[in-house]
């Protein structure tokens, strides 16, 4: 008999997380566990808000354009049919729960609009409070029904032979015969980032090291537009919403930053970020005026609040920087969630379904979370392959000492600087030299370290195969830029950057580069 602590183990508590425990609960026992609270995710910080065609001159097949132009075609394009033909539902979905998205004056959605996308179809929560407004109305239906382990890290995942029977954590071993990673993204790899402190990539790593397949790391997206102090530091997100309501990107000199593009202010991600960095590059400093925005404090009450704390002398110009925001890439699923490994789910950023391409449109990420959520929940409630007996396969390893980790201030220098926004071969191959002397440590579940030490391998790990995938892609595309290469490469076209890992020889590390259609999922 295999033991069991819970039916299915969720790692994680963003909107992937809670969404699919809410979906799960009324038929199995489900146990959340989440290395810090449950309210702490870059989820609750979202502003923006969930894309969804719903206006009446809108339709899904625009959202997917928008989507797929977003992504450099980059897209896995049957997913992302899925991805924007199921928002309008996941709107209803949520207004049943009880969630009242802003309206207009006259009853009907105010929708908002964010870069790249061709109609306004950003529903959203007391203005910019989106993320948080969702995760506070599904824990209030989970609260009490789950198992909750709060401050607990998950260090490992166990196995029985390939099948994935639970995980290893700061509080002990816990066992399921589902187990369900969903513990966001990696931001914490640069020095500027929307994302949290806990965002150290410990997902895609603890998969990795667990034999899951990996895929896209090399397209990282930077938002233009993080909030940032006199010394550069972050201080939280500027939402893409506020340039939908006519802000705009100055230089210190009173230009417009995206003065030569078509979409000016409202052009992909991708494209602003660089410009905001290019006019960093030449000694200019960048500012978003929001000062013709009416009403500002009403439609963003948090960043308005923010600008009033920050800058006491307030007039409408924010200081800003671009920030790593999301990764595309992450580990390897199918249309249900599945991943490579027999037994292991994985959703919401820590994935990589395929749905965002080169470069995620803004607010299609809460979307992708509640959608997924959908589907990996009715896969898992639909299957009934109970897995064998276990004996389980652990590996306690004892960690050579000669190398130090580095720390994760000097880690996230050396990161901006040459894996950036512009990258090059050579600052790529100058990246991996820096990193050798600490991939053999990176490799290893180091369970008996600290969570500092843990999160610290988990982001070297992720540095290594991020520069190495942006070594090999030889073009850019999306979020990944290459100054040496500075245009797309119609050979690269909807091929993929791949890695799985062989236990056994650690250092070992096989990258495949395949044809999308090729794809082992
Ligand atoms: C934003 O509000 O600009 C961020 C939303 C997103 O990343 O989709």
């Amino acid at each position: 008999m295999m033991k069991k602590d819970a039916e299915v183990i969720i790692i994680g508590s963003g909107i992937a997380a809670l969404m699919t425990a809410f979906r799960l609960i009324k038929h199995k026992h489900v146990m959340i566990i989440t290395k810090s609270n449950v309210k702490c995710s870059n989820s609750v910080l979202a502003q923006g808000g969930i894309a969804a065609a719903i206006s009446e001159d809108d339709h899904w097949q625009r959202h997917l354009e928008d989507t797929l132009l977003a992504g450099a075609n980059h897209n896995d394009e049957q997913m992302t049919k899925l991805l924007v033909k199921n928002a309008p539902k996941m709107l209803k979905c949520l207004q049943a729960l009880g969630v009242t998205f802003d309206r207009q004056k006259n009853g009907q959605l105010a929708l908002g609009l964010e870069g790249a996308h061709g109609y306004r179809r950003i529903a959203h929560i007391k203005g910019d409070q989106t993320g948080r407004a969702l995760i506070d109305a599904l824990w209030e239906k989970l609260e009490g029904r789950v198992t909750l382990f709060e401050n607990t890290l998950a260090y490992e995942l166990l196995k029985n032979g390939e099948e994935i029977i639970g995980v290893k954590t700061s509080k002990g071993n816990y066992y399921a015969p589902y187990t369900v990673l969903a513990t966001g993204g990696c931001g914490q790899l640069f020095e500027v980032t929307s994302n949290v402190l806990e965002a150290t990539g410990d997902g895609i790593a603890i998969a990795f090291r667990a034999g899951a397949t990996l895929a896209d790391l090399e397209f990282v997206q930077f938002h233009p537009t993080v909030f940032i102090d006199e010394t550069g530091k972050a201080l939280g997100l500027i939402s893409e919403a506020v340039r939908g309501e006519g802000a705009r990107l100055l230089t210190n000199e009173g230009d417009p930053v995206l003065g030569y593009h078509p979409l000016k202010d409202l052009a992909p991600r991708d494209e602003v970020s660089r410009a905001v960095f290019f006019a960093y590059e030449n000694g200019k400093q960048v500012f978003l005026d929001v000062s013709n925005i009416p009403h500002f404090e009403k439609r963003f009450p948090t960043i308005s609040a923010r600008c009033e704390r920050y800058l006491p002398t307030w007039d409408g110009q924010i200081p800003i920087a671009p920030g790593a925001h999301f990764i595309s890439g992450g580990i390897v699923t199918n249309e249900n969630g599945r991943t490579t490994l027999p037994r292991l789910y994985a959703i919401g950023e820590v994935a990589c379904t395929g749905v965002h391409g080169a470069n995620r449109l803004a607010s299609n990420s809460l979307l992708e979370g509640l959608v997924f959520a959908e589907r990996l929940s009715f896969d898992l409630l639909t299957r009934n392959d109970l897995p064998a007996a276990n004996s389980l396969t652990e590996q306690d390893v004892n960690l050579p000492n000669e190398v130090e980790l580095p720390t994760r201030k000097v880690l996230q220098k050396k990161m901006s600087s040459l894996v950036g926004i512009v990258r090059s071969e050579k600052s790529l191959t100058e990246m991996e030299r820096w990193l050798q002397p600490y991939l053999s440590l990176s490799r290893l579940s180091i369970h008996s370290k600290t969570q500092d030490e843990f999160e610290r391998s988990n982001l070297v790990l992720i540095a290594s195969l991020m520069t190495r995938s942006a070594l090999l892609r030889r073009e850019s595309r999306g979020g990944h830029y290459r100054s040496d290469i500075p245009q797309q490469v119609s050979e690269w076209r909807q091929k993929i950057v791949q890695w799985s890992f062989s236990r056994g020889a650690f250092m070992e590390q096989r990258n495949q580069i395949k044809p999308k259609e090729e794809v082992q999922k």
